[in-house]
């Protein structure tokens, strides 16, 4: 399982713990969020060390060949900056990198909250429309399909399930109900040629 934007890679660190015999590598393009866990997971087993696990930096617009087809399940959980405009956007060269590092049949699994009023100025920066279901249904669809995704699923993740997100950004907005949070679930499937 790869989380992309892992942050401070709790979600990776736990899902880790609670299946030892998965393997899990949260990715950052950002090195200081991954110090910490990047030394804990080093420790020993009972000081909370774990060997099933690694993070790594790199962005998504620049991710390893080392990586290809090596994922069953892809995550991203509240993307901002670059990566938001990929999952949000449809971006074909990070949707194509996406794609790259999936298993035949691998799953992609989004998550994306957007405070129109609050985070005004970096969707305006990026040049992102509304986020919404029917965005999803209009825009991204096709772009998706074209990267080599199927969505299976979108919606609005409903309140009583943003209780079980167990991310650090999750947890941090928790209380703010401006923020719609929108989810996308797609398989990868075998480009026509
Ligand atoms: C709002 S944080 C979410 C962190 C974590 N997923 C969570 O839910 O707690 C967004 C993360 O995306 C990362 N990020 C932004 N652009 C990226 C890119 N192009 N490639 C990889 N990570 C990126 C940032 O460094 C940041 O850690």
């Amino acid at each position: 399982m790869i989380d992309i934007g892992t942050g401070d890679g709790l979600f990776v660190y736990e899902r880790a713990r609670a299946n030892p015999n998965k393997f899990y590598i949260g990715i950052d393009a950002n090195a200081r969020p991954l110090e910490k866990v990047s030394e804990k997971i080093h420790r020993n087993p009972a000081k909370g060390g774990l060997r099933n696990v690694l993070f790594l930096q790199a962005a998504i617009e620049d991710l390893p060949s080392e990586l290809d087809e090596v994922a069953d399940e892809v995550h991203i959980h509240f993307p901002w900056g670059s990566l938001l405009r990929v999952v949000a956007a449809g971006d074909e060269t990070g949707l194509h990198n996406l794609r790259r590092i999936c298993a035949p049949e691998g799953v992609l699994e989004i998550i994306m909250g957007l405070d129109p009023e609050r985070d005004r100025s970096e969707t305006e920066r990026l040049g992102l429309k509304p986020l919404s279901t029917y965005y999803v249904d209009q825009e991204l669809n096709s772009r998706y399909q074209a990267a080599g995704f199927e969505i299976l699923e979108r919606g609005v993740l409903p309140q009583s399930e943003r209780a079980t997100l167990q991310t650090s950004w999750a947890k941090r907005l928790r209380g703010n109900k401006a923020r719609t949070l929108i989810y996308i679930v797609a398989n990868a499937i075998n480009m026509k040629t």
